[in-house]
């Protein structure tokens, strides 16, 4: 039976018999015995391993270098070294495959670049082994959230007719032939109309909550917009209630909430793996985490927001005024240097937001709220749906949209229409507050964004 290193260093007693299997981090010899320092990816922790030179396998320890998979067999005894609890007496080694010379991850640092460049070797490397055992945690986190509080978990489907945001940056699904010369029609493909891959799973939420009450969908989504930041990646995860009978102000409670909720999880359930980005990536984190959890939210309308930015005489690079959409600076702003603390914007011009938000009754806004977090600014966008058809109609008809296309989103202001409210979290935005890694690329197992999709 092989033991996991994570429980082998938790044992709260000796073993007399325990096999490891994992890959050698480091490996030093002397003339009598090598030290093996362990790692299977369980916990960031490495086991130390003493082998007697001479025991089983030890024919083959030139082999077992940084890299190779090694399976070890032998007692758990108490470390006299510094730092760590347990080690492992070997009594036998065994060579499961080895790493040759050219191994990219010897023992020193490298760029993110570089190791982006392996990102299937990538998890290997002990910060990035941390951030994939976040990401597990969170994904946990996000479904214990809603389980607790009655949410259903709806999977909503990835290939979609309908742009949901309106923004036209979607991927085209098709089986037509492109070396065609012959152009052919959406009405000849697969689906007998074009066909996307979904950019948000909220529309089909919408026809679940007004029959589910309160559901949630979590699934990957995918954007063709040409942006090279660090925060946007071609296709990334979305978390997305959706809550029947619910208004902006019931959103914005529960966008709070979760987020307080996921970063409390995270401060109490990292098994070590928080040290690492607190070291190595971001000194100041477990701070910020606390004050996250500690203190409550600022909350501020668009209008407020506009002024606040006026106010503050600073140059942005986009010139603010009432009327056009926060830009990156402008959200950072808030949140960074005047709140120091996360912060929702809300009621947002109608010009510069979906079709679907419901017009507020000065008919210049619109009820949408974006909650904004310092370092990376906005981590979930949401909204107040109109409910009402006649608003709805004319709404779509100023993006341009069709009611035949809609005909089954109309569907849901026809038959028992009622007031409902939900907003998407970025997955990975989420992963970098937490984190405190600087780039979406990094917390991805493997990234796409423009121009890039190996692996
Ligand atoms: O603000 P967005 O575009 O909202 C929607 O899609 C709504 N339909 C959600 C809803 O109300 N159910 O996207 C929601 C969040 C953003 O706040 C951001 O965190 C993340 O998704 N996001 C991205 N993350 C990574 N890469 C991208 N290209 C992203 N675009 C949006
Ligand atoms: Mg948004």
């Amino acid at each position: 039976m092989r033991t996991l290193i994570k429980h082998a260093l938790g044992s709260d007693s000796p073993m007399d018999s325990i096999t490891i299997k994992g890959w050698v981090r480091t490996r030093r010899d002397s003339k009598e015995f090598s030290f093996l320092e362990m790692n299977d990816g369980s916990c960031l922790a490495n086991i130390q391993c003493i082998a007697d030179a001479g025991i089983p396998g030890y024919e083959h320890i030139g082999k077992m270098s940084t890299g190779a998979a090694v399976g070890i067999t032998g007692k758990l005894i108490e470390s006299p070294g510094q730092g760590q609890k347990w080690e492992v007496q070997v009594t036998e080694l065994e060579l499961i495959g080895e790493a040759p010379s050219d191994y990219p991850l010897q023992k020193k640092g490298h760029t993110p670049e570089f190791l982006r460049s392996i990102s299937h070797l990538r998890p290997r490397a002990n910060l990035y082994g941390a951030v994939f055992r976040m990401r597990s945690r969170l994904a946990h986190a996000v479904h214990r959230f809603f389980e607790e509080r009655d949410f259903t978990l709806v999977h909503t489907p990835i290939i979609t007719a309908s742009d949901c945001e309106g923004a036209g940056e979607m991927f085209r699904v098709t089986t037509q032939d492109p070396t065609n010369t012959k152009a052919e029609k959406p009405e000849d493909d697969f689906f007998a109309k074009a066909t996307y891959l979904t950019v948000s799973g909220q529309l089909e939420g919408e026809a679940f909550a007004t029959a589910l009450s309160n559901i949630y969908t979590f699934g990957p989504t995918f954007r063709a917009e040409n942006s090279h930041t660090s925060r946007h990646a071609a296709e990334f995860w979305m978390v997305e209630p959706e809550m029947a009978f619910c208004d902006l102000e019931g959103d914005m409670d529960l966008a709070e909430e979760f987020v307080k909720y996921l970063v409390k999880d995270i401060l109490e359930n990292n098994e070590g793996d928080l040290d690492i980005f607190c070291k190595f990536v971001d000194k100041s984190l477990r701070e910020r985490l606390e004050f996250v959890v500690e203190r409550p939210f600022q909350r501020v309308s668009y209008t407020e927001a506009v002024e606040i930015l006026i106010q503050s005489g600073k140059k942005f690079e986009y010139p603010i005024e009432w009327g056009v959409n926060l830009q990156s600076e402008h959200e950072r702003f808030l949140t960074e240097e005047h709140f120091k603390s996360p912060t929702t914007v809300y009621n947002y011009p109608k010009s510069v937001k979906p079709f679907y938000m419901r017009t507020n009754d000065d008919g210049k806004t619109v009820t949408a709220m974006d909650l904004l977090v310092p370092g990376i600014g906005e981590i979930i966008g949401g909204a107040q749906r109109e409910e009402r058809m006649d608003v709805l109609k004319k709404n779509m008809e100023e993006h341009g949209l069709s009611d035949e296309d809609y005909w089954w989103y109309l569907d849901l202001r026809k038959y028992g229409t009622c007031p409902h409210a939900g907003f998407g979290m970025g997955f990975e935005r989420m992963l970098m507050f937490v984190t405190g890694m600087k780039n979406i690329r990094d917390v991805i197992p493997f990234s796409r964004t423009p121009g890039s999709c190996e692996f």
